[in-house]
């Protein structure tokens, strides 16, 4: 089956019990014993329930990968990974990951005996240079989240392949519609399925996806002892989201190419950063990995901090709020927002800005969304 079908039809569909085209919310804790020792298959829904397992397998399938599992939440997803490791290891980060990834790493995983490096991961001896004998995993986020910036997947797993280390890639901004991870050699794709894969901003939710069945098993292990899994209707609720996964994320991309075009020619705009621009570092790498550069755009004021707020309190069809991938247009603050829990000095290392602005472009009409950036940017 093609991306298009496997995103309606993978998994148990219909329904095996009574041929329910929609899949079914099995809202129980528990399954009765066929015998003493007979299960129907399920036995206790932390550790397993049908409509998950639908949302895991066409997760899987959409991504290539071996096996999926679903979590309550995109941060869930990345702490059951990380416990993929033990005390002592040490793990090679993208240093502009979501900030809620780097207060894991920085503020949680390190009391546990973990350690981080946070680098720009757009050069071959940066990265080696870092690698020590205790390092495990490289984790990657492509595009990242909020600066686009753009890594060549194939020279990173080159890298990891040499030093026999593990790879994660959090592929939440591109979904597997735009990149398929798995297809250029990375081990585990984490996702927020907040975003795109949901689409509509009415669940919270994670996904990792597997290679091996050494990585599916350790995965299943974890989920289950840490109990980080997702309930049966928010996973119905994803999947609900990932039938229109293609049009969303068609319609997503054509107009924050509007948008990213149009704020480039904007006076007050001191830089615009959208992967699909010929001008961004990473234009190239993104149209060889890439089949699309995705809905995110973020842009730079030049008047600072004084013209996001004008900005913000001025927007009307884009709303002030966290997060993206929704089918409603939102904007946000990253300085204070979304990276509010990365110290000030490194967000303004990796170049998030007080004058950054990240905007989620939503599917309304075009011409109303430039409307409402050119009113929320005239000088007051
Ligand atoms: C790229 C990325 N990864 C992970 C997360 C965390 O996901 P969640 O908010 O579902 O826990 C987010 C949330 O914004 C994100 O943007």
């Amino acid at each position: 089956m093609r991306f298009e079908t496997i995103a309606i039809h993978a998994g148990e569909r219909p329904d095996a019990a009574f041929g329910a085209v929609s899949v079914p919310i099995y809202q129980t804790s528990t399954f009765v014993f066929e015998d003493v020792g007979k299960t129907r298959g399920y036995d206790y829904s932390r550790t397993a329930n049908p409509t998950r397992k639908v949302l895991e397998d066409t997760i899987a399938q959409l991504e290539g990968g071996k096996a999926g599992f679903a979590f309550a939440t995109g941060m869930a997803a990345e702490a059951t990974v990380i416990h993929l490791l033990k005390a002592g290891d040490h793990v090679i980060s993208a240093d502009d990951v979501y900030g809620g990834t780097y207060r894991l790493f920085q503020n949680v995983m390190r009391d546990f005996g973990l350690d981080f490096t946070f680098l720009r991961m757009d050069d071959r001896e940066r990265i080696e240079e870092a690698i020590r004998p205790s390092t495990r995993m490289l984790w990657l986020e492509t595009p990242s989240n909020p600066l686009l910036n753009i890594t060549d997947i194939e020279m990173v797993v080159d890298i990891a392949n040499r030093h026999d280390l593990m790879t994660v890639m959090d592929n939440t901004f591109a979904t597997p519609y735009f990149l398929r991870p798995i297809e250029y050699g990375i081990d585990l794709v984490v996702h927020s399925t907040t975003k795109y894969l949901n689409g509509h901003c009415d669940v919270v939710g994670g996904a990792v996806v597997t290679t091996t069945d050494d990585l599916s098993g350790r995965v299943q292990f974890l989920l289950n002892a840490m109990g980080t899994c997702a309930s049966p209707f928010d996973c119905w609720l994803v999947l609900r989201g990932i039938e229109t996964l293609t049009v969303r994320m068609k319609q997503h991309e054509k107009n924050a190419i509007a948008v990213a075009d149009y704020l480039k020619g904007h006076p007050a705009v001191k830089g615009v950063f959208y992967p699909g621009l010929d001008s961004h570092p990473g234009h190239e790498i993104a149209k060889r990995q890439m089949k699309g550069f995705g809905g995110v755009v973020s842009f730079e004021l030049k008047e600072g901090i004084e013209a996001v707020n004008s900005f913000l309190k001025r927007i009307n069809v884009f709303s002030l709020a966290e997060s993206l991938g929704g089918v409603a247009s939102l904007a946000e603050h990253p300085a204070t927002m979304s990276h509010a829990s990365m110290p000030k000095d490194y967000r303004e290392k990796v170049g998030i800005t007080e004058g950054l602005i990240r905007l989620s472009v939503g599917l309304e009409n075009i011409n109303d969304l430039i409307d409402d950036l050119c009113q929320a940017l005239e000088p007051s």
